[in-house]
């Protein structure tokens, strides 16, 4: 079974997509009901944590007849990761696994992940499907910057980007002036990186005296971390590239679950023949319809090594129906649940500040959110980098800050502080960025203890609201 559409292999269709990329939702439907009885059956069968969870549940995999039985099946979560580690939930006896990758997490131990060589098969087909539909073809160049090792991103995309046939540079992340030299050496088409570290590279492009609209670039194909719209505008403009939106997670597979189609920038399709997608709401478990706001669940269709059944993904999202190919679309995602601030009884995603801070020419895509408790109070700043050089008691810094905490009073209903730094005052990640720095429990105070001094400092600048 981890072979077949996706896999490379497949049938091809309308100018060079796989033939379910276009298939009537009734296929679509059909090959979801058979391989969606494979999974559960084999999971049951072979992992001790699923047959438990399923019995105690009260359901079996014959029990699963139409894709709404499903909804009938325990969910997987995070904690069922650490409480099996390392390899737990794994269904091929450990001779069969070919890779393994990990995730940090913010705290324990990590979430480990296996593979056969069919699944392996299987993402690179998925991520080379992912590039195809972002405007690459063979013979191109791609640069790309996903870091290397047991984070999925660099070694996904490259072995995608050698199925579908391109040159691929494998620079993982970091060294920044580097990787600009070799964008300009190599001249690649495509560049595969997280949104946060493009602007790192968009800074040392202008350090460097180059143009970025004079890189050559195409395509940027960026994830691994939540972006907005206005993100996309700033990439596009100042590189004269089209930036698209590729997801994954490693627990699922990697990068390459989901991808939005360079032609329409719509939101990104779910490749629902290896993954079945559900929304859930968040507090009840209830499954929603499509075009719901809630949390995604994924239920893998065909993979071998480790079989995901109703995971549970804390990404916030909705389900659309296809447009550029006839899989259904995920909304691109707000945020995860864990992700989401609760300041003084306001909901609050880093995407929202992302959007308000981009509106502003004056400041760039820089930006950390800052929490610390000021007696029984949480405090919110938020700091951001000025574009231009500037002094911080500068005019028009405290100006944008003024405007800035003024709009997320407004829009958003929060006040807030805000300070505005110099250009490089934010910290840089090499990959995923750190948005949020709360300093409100001890642990977090410790890790952040730098930033806070740095944001007790400047408090008071350009604070308002
Ligand atoms: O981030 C896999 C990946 C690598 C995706 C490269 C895309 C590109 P993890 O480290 O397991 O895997 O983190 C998965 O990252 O649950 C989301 O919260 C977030 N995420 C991934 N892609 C996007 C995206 C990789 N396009 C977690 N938009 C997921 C928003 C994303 N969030």
């Amino acid at each position: 079974m981890g072979s077949g559409t996706g896999g490379g292999a497949a049938r091809p269709g309308r100018a060079g997509l796989d033939a379910i990329e276009t298939a009537s939702r009734d296929e679509i439907a059909a090959l979801q009901t058979e391989r969606l009885r494979w999974t559960l059956r084999r999971a049951y069968e072979r992992v001790p944590h699923y047959r438990a969870a399923f019995d105690a549940a009260g359901v079996h995999p014959d029990d699963f007849r139409r894709l709404e039985d499903l909804a009938r099946f325990p969910f997987l979560t995070k904690a069922d990761f650490r409480a099996t580690y390392p390899f737990g939930l794994f269904a091929e006896p450990r001779e069969r696994i070919v890779r393994l990758h990990a995730s940090s997490g913010t705290t324990g131990r990590p979430t480990v992940v296996g593979y056969t060589q069919g699944d392996i098969d299987v993402w690179a087909g998925l991520v080379a499907r992912s590039i195809h539909a972002a405007g690459g073809r063979p013979g191109m160049r791609v640069h790309v910057a996903y870091g290397y090792g047991l984070f999925t991103g660099g070694l996904g995309a490259h072995y995608g980007a050698e199925r579908l046939g391109c040159t691929v540079i494998p620079v993982s992340g970091g060294q920044t002036e580097r990787q600009v030299q070799l964008i300009r050496d190599f001249a690649p088409e495509i560049i595969m990186v997280t949104p946060s570290y493009m602007l790192a590279l968009l800074d040392a492009f202008r350090a460097a005296g180059c143009d970025p609209r004079a890189s050559g670039l195409q395509v940027g194909i960026f994830g691994a971390e939540p972006w907005t719209e206005a993100m996309r505008t700033e990439i596009e403009t100042e590189f004269g590239m089209d930036a698209v939106d590729i997801y994954g997670l490693s627990e699922v597979m990697g990068p390459g679950v989901s991808m939005e189609c360079r032609e329409t920038k719509d939101g990104l399709h779910v490749w629902e023949d290896h993954f079945y997608p559900e929304i859930i709401d968040p507090q009840t478990g209830a499954v929603l319809p499509d075009g719901a706001a809630g949390e995604l669940v994924f239920t893998s269709l065909t993979k071998e090594a480790l079989p995901i059944v109703r995971y549970r993904t804390r990404d916030l999202t909705r389900l659309l129906p296809g447009t550029a190919r006839s899989m259904r679309r995920m909304q691109k995602i707000t945020g995860r649940s864990d992700d989401m601030l609760i300041v003084r009884g306001v909901n609050l995603f880093p995407t929202q500040v992302e959007e308000l801070v981009l509106a502003d020419p004056r400041l760039s895509g820089h930006y950390q959110i800052v929490l610390t408790r000021e007696g029984r109070l949480d405090s919110l700043t938020v700091r951001v980098e000025a574009r231009e050089a500037a002094g911080p008691a500068d005019a028009a810094a405290s100006a944008s800050g003024a405007a800035l905490a003024l709009a997320m009073k407004e829009r958003l209903g929060l006040s807030a502080s805000v300070v505005i730094e110099p250009p490089g005052g934010i910290e840089r990640s090499q990959g995923k960025a750190r948005r949020v720095v709360d300093l409100r429990s001890a642990e977090g105070a410790a890790v952040g203890a730098a930033v806070g001094e740095a944001v007790g400092e400047a408090v008071d600048l350009g604070r308002s609201a």
